[in-house]
């Protein structure tokens, strides 16, 4: 298995490219199914997740191919890709695929809209909480599905097609708003979701669905309606660049000191953890090419923070900037309100010298003057490059085992900081 290895005390100088975003190219992918024609997403980031996502699609029938490289094109450029749903040949997502990646569980939706059934295992739980489905699982049932739950697969039904409905979530949540939206889209008559997730994710698929003739009206604020269509046609759409890569490299900034341009950032898609960066005592502008963050010799003050449903500060970004409190000029409180278990790496920082102690939902972070690199290892994505982050700033070597973990989410990580300085090499091991 392949390791990172990290030697800190760099200061990160240069350019990062925003890749595309991995949390809105998955319900993208999965909306592909809800038409006979041809789906082209440009902006595709090249990650295990995507790779997953095109074998789960190609178990229904999804046909998937890429345009080649052009000459001279840079071999970091991201390629449209096409997907080609115009036979779903299996309704059932099995147990072997949906237990691999969460949010093929999402496949449900379009499955049911376009062919009045779907059998889909249920995810279970994984090492950030227990991640229940009940409430995508109430959306569809609201919209006239019946669903049995037989032997760990969900079974939902409705042979004579959707009808639009009220669907209000008891709790926020982003894939219960994706799975709702695919599902109304083709539903016969009007849909309206309330308390829906309003994450910039969500504003694409909707704009995506709409290029292909859905008529959503409201995605990015909590009320969203949905027309129902008799069907939807291929089109082209571009993902969104990756706001908690960006924001996991501003944190890395933060951290290690220096000046980089995230290149492609959307600073509206940042807005909680931007603020927060600039209370910590970086500096954040926003320019025309993305968002610029720099620290220059002054130390990283102490900031409290609570994770919460978007515009609020992201649970996907907490792990990083624990990391970045890890080194800060005083005690910080850090609050997770999304997932219940998410602090794993609240262990492996302290491997390398961090003082965090934790409380239920609550960390409090004793920032102390210096980190020590030693071997660590994830069982995260985002746990896993708050590792990265913290070992950009420790002393000597860290190793970072279980790179599978980083390679889901984040594209070119090691070329990325490499080019700005950082002392990052990826170790490959045969096996
Ligand atoms: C999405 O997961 C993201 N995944 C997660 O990113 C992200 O952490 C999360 O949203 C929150 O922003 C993808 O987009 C692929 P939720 P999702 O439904 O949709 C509870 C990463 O690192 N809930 O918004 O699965 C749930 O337990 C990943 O890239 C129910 O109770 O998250 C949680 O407490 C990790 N019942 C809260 O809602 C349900 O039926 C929010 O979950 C559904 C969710």
């Amino acid at each position: 298995m392949d390791r990172i290895r990290i030697v800190g005390g760099q200061e990160l100088r240069g350019t990062i490219p925003i890749s595309g975003a991995k949390n809105a190219a998955l319900p993208l992918m999965i909306a592909s199914l809800l038409t006979r024609e041809t789906l082209t997403l440009g902006n595709v980031p090249n990650l295990a997740d995507v790779r997953m996502l095109v074998r789960i699609l190609g178990h229904h029938g999804v046909d998937y191919s890429q345009n080649g490289r052009r000459a001279g094109e840079d071999a970091h450029a991201s390629r449209p890709i096409h997907l080609s749903a115009r036979d779903i040949v299996d309704i059932t997502a099995p147990y072997e695929l949906v237990s691999r990646m969460r949010a093929s569980f999402w496949v449900i939706a379009p499955l049911l809209a376009r062919m009045g059934e779907a059998r889909v295992s249920l995810p279970g739980g994984c090492a950030i909480g227990t991640r229940p489905v009940d409430l995508l699982l109430m959306a569809l049932e609201k919209l006239g599905a019946a669903i049995t739950i037989e032997a760990g697969y969900a079974h939902a039904t409705a042979p004579r097609g959707l009808k639009g409905a009220e669907i209000d979530f008891s709790k926020v949540t982003v894939g219960g708003t994706h799975t709702a939206m695919m599902a109304a889209v083709l539903a016969d008559g009007h849909t309206r979701l309330t308390n829906a997730a309003q994450e910039p994710e969500v504003v694409d698929l909707a704009a995506c669905l709409n290029a292909m003739g859905a008529r959503i009206e409201g995605a990015g604020t909590a009320t969203v309606d949905i027309h129902g269509v008799g069907s939807l046609h291929g089109a082209y759409h571009n993902v969104l660049p990756d706001r908690i890569e960006a924001g996991t490299y501003a944190m890395a900034a933060a951290m290690a000191g220096g000046d980089v341009l995230l290149d492609g950032a959307r600073p509206d898609d940042l807005r909680a953890a931007l603020d927060v960066l600039t209370r910590a005592g970086a500096s954040v502008t926003e320019t025309n090419a993305g968002v610029r963050i720099k620290r220059n010799g002054a130390g990283i003050s102490p900031v409290d923070i609570s994770t919460a449903p978007h515009p609020g500060f992201p649970t996907d970004l907490q792990a990083q900037f624990m990391a970045l409190m890890t080194k800060a000029k005083g005690a910080s409180r850090i609050t997770e309100t999304i997932f219940e278990n998410r602090f794993m790496h609240v262990q492996e920082l302290a491997r390398l010298g961090a003082r965090i102690r934790l409380d239920g939902d609550i960390a409090t972070v004793e920032g102390v003057r210096s980190l020590q690199g030693a071997p660590v290892m994830a069982t995260d994505l985002r746990a896993s490059v708050s590792l990265v982050i913290a070992a950009l700033a420790a002393e000597g070597e860290t190793l970072v085992n279980r790179v599978y973990h980083l390679d889901r989410g984040f594209e070119h990580l090691e070329e990325k900081l490499g080019r700005c300085g950082a002392v990052v090499e990826r170790l490959s091991s045969p096996g």
